[in-house]
């Protein structure tokens, strides 16, 4: 593990990050029903965390000598409340799992202050994960 390999990652990192801002955006605008209050502010409360990540990523990026991608990850579509719930937690969960490994990798690079950051975003996506899965565990797809 090297730097420039470093980037190559954190940048697929970023690239999901500024995929989640904008599944988010538009999963609040689609939200319907008696619910649409709550699931539309909820949503728009997580883009502020996921761009405080990009943020961090795209300055790591620069900081390692990297240019940031600018392309995001493609936005499931989804078309049902349920739908976007699940899509929201396969993307949280997957950002769990990636930031796991890329702290383990930032440890064999040595970079502590990056290792930190990693695992504290970590926490965050656990955070959102597990808030969506409590959402779903009672509610049944239509
Ligand atoms: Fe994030
Ligand atoms: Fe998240």
């Amino acid at each position: 593990m090297d730097k420039k390999e470093m980037v190559k990652l954190l940048n697929e990192d970023l690239a999901g990050e500024l995929g989640a801002i904008i599944q988010y955006l538009t999963y609040a605008a689609k939200a319907t029903g008696p619910y649409r209050p709550q699931l539309s502010q909820f949503y728009l409360q997580e883009v502020g965390d996921e761009q405080i990540h990009a943020q961090f990523l795209a300055n790591k990026v620069v900081a390692y000598g990297g240019e940031p991608v600018t392309v995001p990850r493609p936005v499931p579509s989804a078309h049902t409340n349920h739908e976007m719930l699940e899509e929201i937690m396969k993307a949280e969960r997957k950002a769990v799992a990636d930031y796991s490994l890329r702290a383990r990798q930032a440890e064999e690079l040595g970079d502590k202050g990056l290792v930190v950051q990693l695992e504290d975003m970590v926490r965050d996506e656990s955070g959102h994960a597990e808030e969506v899965e409590r959402m779903l565990r009672d509610w049944l797809a239509k």
